[in-house]
């Protein structure tokens, strides 16, 4: 009798525990909104805040950024970078070593992804044993776990829900492959008006290249854009349905911050400001009328002329910068630049 009543206690404990953690988890995820959303309004940052365009949060249109990014990107037939960076799988599967026995996904991200990169990448590896998935959302962790199990089995899943440019990590393994694809290298914080961030690149190029060292060695593939043809970049970027991406963090801050004061997240709107001088193209939100609001303690004034904020920058490095750019990390590089005609995207494989 007292060992079933134990069992219940436990149970509950449990229970209480897993709550425990959830509420702290949606608590800490807040706050980091909150920093993130009161940095951009100050001024103090700018790109800094596109993790959140993405979320699941439902707007009053029923939309969620999630799925308006995956619906921009199936219906704008202009958006090259998925499709470029997958043509070269091919050309990657060619060059890269087959020793390797783990591997460590930084950004694990959609099926899609997982199917057209990563999974192609792990079928032509004869000797991998392990895979880890790297990501700070455990939906896409859960969602690799899932693909990876179903499309190339045999593999020893791990996951690590982490800030990868933060967290201290060890693979298990002799010779680990790191894979950071999708151009997230291009994720860097930049404000209009500044220059572009090469110690940010580097810093995060090494850390990554730090966590993919296995006993024996290691590398790192990346990818990034060097496309030059700004008619092509504005063709990708521009649509309806990235526009509610963009905007839809409007309402999301209206939502979840609860601005006080004249903040209204249909007055916003999507500009797109080129700076070809530093390779990027910011993705701003501007007000389309004077805002006053509060969030906390903190006081804002918009006015509809302002310099725009930028949620996202999508950087376009010429391949010649990105080398300059390893070179000033002090990585050494494994191969010629990974490429192929008519395709802008590049990989690099670093160590
Ligand atoms: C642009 S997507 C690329 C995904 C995929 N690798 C691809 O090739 O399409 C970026 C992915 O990295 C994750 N991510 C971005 N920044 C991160 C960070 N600092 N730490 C951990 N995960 C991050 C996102 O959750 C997302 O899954």
């Amino acid at each position: 009798m007292s060992i079933d009543l134990l069992k219940q206690d436990l149970k509950q404990h449990r229970k209480n525990k897993t709550a425990l953690g959830d509420a702290l988890k949606h608590k800490q995820e807040h706050a980091a909104f909150k920093k993130d959303v009161l940095t951009l309004f100050l001024r103090l940052n700018g790109g800094h805040a596109q993790h959140w365009m993405y979320g699941t949060n439902k707007r009053p249109d029923g939309t969620t950024g999630s799925g308006l990014y995956s619906d921009f990107i199936a219906n704008n037939r202009h958006y090259y970078p998925i499709k470029a960076e997958s043509a070269l799988i091919h050309e990657v599967i060619n060059k890269l070593s087959k020793e390797y026995d783990t591997m460590v996904e930084f950004g694990v991200g959609t099926r899609n992804s997982l199917l057209n990169k990563t999974a192609r990448i792990i079928r032509t590896q004869p000797n991998l044993k392990r895979f880890y998935g790297f990501d700070i959302s455990q939906e896409n962790l859960d969602t690799a776990r899932q693909v990876l199990s179903k499309h190339v089995p045999g593999l020893t899943l791990h996951d690590v829900c982490a800030n990868f440019y933060t967290k201290r990590f060890r693979p298990q393994g002799k010779h680990v492959l790191g894979s950071f694809l999708g151009t997230t290298i291009s994720n860097l914080n930049m404000m209009v008006g500044g220059t572009l961030p090469r110690n940010e690149l580097t810093k995060n190029l090494k850390k990554l290249v730090t966590n993919s060292k296995g006993t024996s060695g290691g590398s790192l593939l990346f990818s990034f854009d060097a496309n030059d043809d700004w008619n092509q970049i504005d063709k990708a970027y521009s649509h309806p349905l990235h526009d509610k991406v963009i905007i839809g963090l409007m309402h999301d801050i209206h939502d979840k911050l609860k601005p006080e004061g004249n903040f209204n997240p249909l007055m916003w709107q999507h500009v797109q400001i080129n700076d070809k001088k530093n390779h990027v193209k910011h993705l701003c939100i501007a007000p389309k009328q004077d805002q006053f609001f509060k969030i906390g303690r903190y006081e804002f004034e918009f006015r509809k002329d302002d310099t725009p904020l930028v949620i996202t920058n999508c950087f376009k490095i010429p391949v010649d910068v990105m080398l300059g750019m390893v070179e000033e990390a002090g990585l050494k590089r494994i191969s010629a630049p990974i490429s192929a005609d008519d395709n802008p995207m590049v990989m690099l494989e670093v160590a």
